[in-house]
């Protein structure tokens, strides 16, 4: 009997999404296997063991009889959780080196423009003002981290190199070196008041959502170098109360936002985020997800698992991510 197929439904709408794209990759990493770009008019589901998902439509992988594993090809697996006829078999997420690094950098250049006062630099520029402020030092900005897991705490090692004070916040405790570590909802009002520069990675679950909100912006540091605190979300729209984040812009609780991920999206024409003065908006593109290096990442984990290798990054279902 020849290898079981492998499903690919891939209905992400954009670029970097184009399903012929990744059937293509995947073509050239699963050479003796059948790839089957899904719908498809000439199949049976039974010879499928393996789905390749991004935002599959809810009930679209109930009807694989022999499904063995589920990868979802990006790390945050919030829309597959909302699915209540998931098949019951192990779902992978995305955790690869080169998606993470995208994160990083996404967190690093917002961190930095908010601290060396971007916002303010250009609106001199544009009404030809030279008018240089007072720049602290990075040691002196405190910049906290919601969910320490794979890119919370890459981004966290690099902010802690360039000098910033950095802490995280998780559910379970965690040790990194330099990085102040708090864990649970007793320590978080502890990680916010000490917090500059709010940083959310959160994954989307019944715990997380909208966890973005006036409450919390409320207990970060109002006494630091930056002035008001700034928030910063890459994690998923869902974890935010958008009309909390524009009314904290606009009385003052946040200084300023860069928010990457929205409730709805594509963020509708018009939301009033397009051009709040204090927003840095991008649309959800802070860690894109490449179909070379993660084609390769399943084809791998299929290859272990099939000779009888434990699977990676497997989400765990009572948590949610
Ligand atoms: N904008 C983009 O382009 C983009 C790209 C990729 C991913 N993302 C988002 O980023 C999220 C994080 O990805 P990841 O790979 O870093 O995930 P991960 O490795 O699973 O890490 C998640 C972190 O969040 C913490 N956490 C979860 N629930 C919590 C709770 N209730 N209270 C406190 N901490 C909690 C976890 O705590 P423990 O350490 O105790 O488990 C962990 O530290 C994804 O879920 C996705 O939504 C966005």
């Amino acid at each position: 009997m020849g290898k079981g197929a492998l499903a690919l439904l891939v209905h992400g709408g954009t670029e970097n999404w184009s399903p012929e794209r990744w059937k293509a990759r995947f073509d050239e990493v699963c050479p003796d296997r059948r790839v089957l770009q899904l719908p498809a008019a000439d199949f049976d589901p039974a010879e499928i063991h393996y789905a390749a998902v991004w935002k599959p439509d809810p009930g679209e992988l109930a009807g694989f009889p022999n499904l063995r594993v589920i990868f979802n090809l990006g790390a945050g697996v919030d829309a597959l959780m909302a699915d209540s006829s998931l098949p019951k078999v192990p779902l992978v997420r995305v955790a690869v080196s080169d998606l993470t690094n995208r994160m990083t950098e996404y967190v690093v250049l917002h961190v930095l423009m908010h601290h060396r006062q971007e916002l303010y630099l250009r609106a001199s520029q544009r009404e030809r003002q030279w008018a240089p402020k007072f720049q602290w030092p990075a040691n002196a900005v405190s910049v906290g981290i919601m969910g320490l897991g794979t890119l919370g705490a890459n981004a966290a090692d690099v902010l802690k190199r360039i000098g910033f004070r950095v802490a995280g916040w998780s559910r379970s405790r965690r040790q990194i070196d330099g990085v102040e570590c708090f864990h649970g909802r007793p320590q978080l009002e502890a990680f916010l008041r000490r917090t500059d520069i709010l940083v959310c990675l959160l994954p989307l679950t019944a715990d997380t959502r909208h966890i973005l909100n006036r409450d919390l912006f409320a207990k970060l540091n109002r006494n630091g170098p930056v002035g008001a605190p700034v928030v910063i979300n890459a994690g998923r729209g869902g974890l935010q109360d958008e009309a909390d984040i524009l009314a904290c812009l606009d009385d003052g609780t946040l200084g300023a936002a860069s928010l990457d991920v929205f409730a709805r999206e594509p963020l509708p024409p018009d939301s009033p985020f397009w051009t709040h003065p204090k927003v840095v908006l991008t649309p959800h593109n802070a860690a894109d997800t490449d179909a070379d290096e993660i084609s390769k990442y399943v084809a791998r984990q299929i290859e272990r698992f099939e000779a009888g290798g434990a699977l990676e990054n497997v989400v765990d279902p009572a948590r949610g991510y």
